[in-house]
């Protein structure tokens, strides 16, 4: 990937544009701004709290992400977005049941100042759902063009220098690319037409890459994984990286399945459930938005333990994964998995899991971090798919002649060593030869 400019320290404001005020942008907006008045620590976040080592590992040199590479000051960041629902993000909080209203009462007037803007929705998408802070307009071209219009009023009410979209809605149905979606002219016919082969996401990213806006999709739908939106992202220079925030499970698969592989353990069985009782998991109990995230869930396995290079160890695994909404439990999801797997001479072993987590806990330093590095990379005229931010999808977006990487290791080295190229340092190979001369 080419970089056009010079990384330079970036000046005034950035807006963090969210379609979905819910769970995961409440968490993100109150996290913020209570790290700001330093209630509380940015734990998860690689651009807060992480470090890259660079050069020998003598050199003694390990400076933090954040004054390696010049990213956005939390202090120099504005919130907005969309929704469905009228709510200011306060009560969208105390909706979700994420954070404690100890601490959301500490930042109440901060998020009552953010409401959202109205949505563009069509329940068709999103079955589960229905609300009524909705645009009116005669074709997708017509909601793009609000979309625009309210993107350039964010910008100049707020002051902003720059802005970038983090898509925090819900998951819509499942989707394939088609014969629409293989070029920008037949995908802006679609919209003129309202076409149903184009779902509300894919308008608000035709909306943001048109106006320039860095775009990246956290939930597993469609959205820009299409030709004609990867054109317009090359043809404006914009960046885009997708899909599906790695939290949870699917984050803890690719953190145990590289080991495995690694100590060459072969896999019989791998199943997952769960159970969570936020607006999330009542939207993923529509079978139809249910297939779009377990599409994203199941392919991780089959990338990171390569059957067809080690089908002795790999081929025919069963793999199944399960989300069953269950209210009491709010956005506190509990996930379990159970592993049937083998080793030296065929003996079996298993192994459990059970994770207590939360899901919007783990999502939010995800949405920080998206928010700086997709700034940076706009900044540095890095255009089209970043694959180098794999590291924070399910599913990540990647160059049609290429598989994706799912393992979060490798994802990690990938995204480190991103950045070590982009400052003019030496990439790191951990070969270490140099030591023992
Ligand atoms: N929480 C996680 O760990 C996690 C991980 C991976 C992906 N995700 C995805 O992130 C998304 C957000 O998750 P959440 O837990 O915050 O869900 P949520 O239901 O709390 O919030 C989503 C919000 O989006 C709104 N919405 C739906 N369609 C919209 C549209 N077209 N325009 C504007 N707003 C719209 C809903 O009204 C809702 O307020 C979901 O798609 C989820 O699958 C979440």
């Amino acid at each position: 990937m080419k970089i056009t400019n010079k990384p330079t320290k970036p000046k005034g404001r950035l807006g963090v544009l969210m379609p979905g005020i819910g769970a995961v942008a409440t968490t993100f907006i109150a996290g913020v701004e209570s790290v700001r008045r330093n209630l509380a620590k940015p734990y998860g976040s690689l651009t807060q709290m992480g470090t890259v080592r660079l050069g020998k590992r003598t050199e003694n040199r390990i400076p933090a992400i954040k004054d390696l590479v010049p990213l956005a000051e939390l202090d120099d960041l504005v919130f907005g977005g969309w929704d469905i629902f009228e709510d200011n993000s306060y009560e969208a909080a105390l909706k979700a049941g994420v954070l404690d209203k100890e601490l959301l009462d500490q930042v109440k007037p901060f998020l009552e100042g953010i409401r959202p803007m109205k949505a563009v929705f069509d329940q068709k998408y999103v079955k589960k759902l229905s609300g009524n802070w909705v645009k009116e307009g005669e074709s997708w071209y017509d909601l793009a063009e609000q979309l625009i219009e309210d993107i350039d009023s964010f910008k100049k009410q707020h002051g902003c220098d720059r802005l970038v979209m983090v898509w925090c809605a819900s998951t819509e149905i499942f989707m394939k690319p088609s014969q629409i979606h293989q070029e920008l002219a037949s995908f802006e016919k679609g919209l003129k037409k309202r076409s149903p082969e184009i779902a509300p996401s894919m308008v608000y990213a035709y909306a943001s890459i048109s106006a320039g806006v860095p775009f990246a999709n956290g939930a597993p739908n469609l959205t820009t994984d299409v030709p004609a939106l990867i054109e317009l992202a090359r043809e404006k220079n914009v960046p885009i990286a997708g899909k599906d925030f790695k939290t949870g499970q699917t984050l803890m698969k690719t953190i145990l399945a590289p080991g495995l592989k690694a100590r060459l353990l072969g896999l019989n069985g791998w199943f997952s459930t769960n159970i969570l009782g936020n607006r999330d998991g009542e939207v993923l109990d529509d079978p139809e938005s249910f297939k779009t995230k377990e599409e994203s869930k199941l392919s991780v396995l089959e990338y990171i333990l390569q059957p067809q290079l080690y089908p002795e160890l790999y081929d025919d695994f069963y793999h199944k994964v399960r989300i069953n909404y269950y209210p009491p439990r709010g956005d506190n999801k509990e996930g379990w998995d159970n592993l049937d797997i083998f080793g030296w001479l065929g003996y079996p072993m298993q192994i459990k899991i059970d994770f207590l987590c939360r899901d919007s806990i783990l999502a939010a330093p995800i949405v920080l971090d998206l928010a700086l590095f997709m700034d940076l990379a706009q900044r540095l005229g890095m255009r089209g798919i970043q694959e180098w931010l794999s590291f924070y999808f399910k599913s990540p977006m990647h160059a049609p002649e290429l598989y994706p990487e799912h393992d979060l290791f490798i994802q990690l080295m990938k995204l480190k060593n991103t950045l070590r190229y982009i400052q003019g340092e030496d990439l790191i190979t951990h070969l270490g030869q140099e030591y023992y001369d």
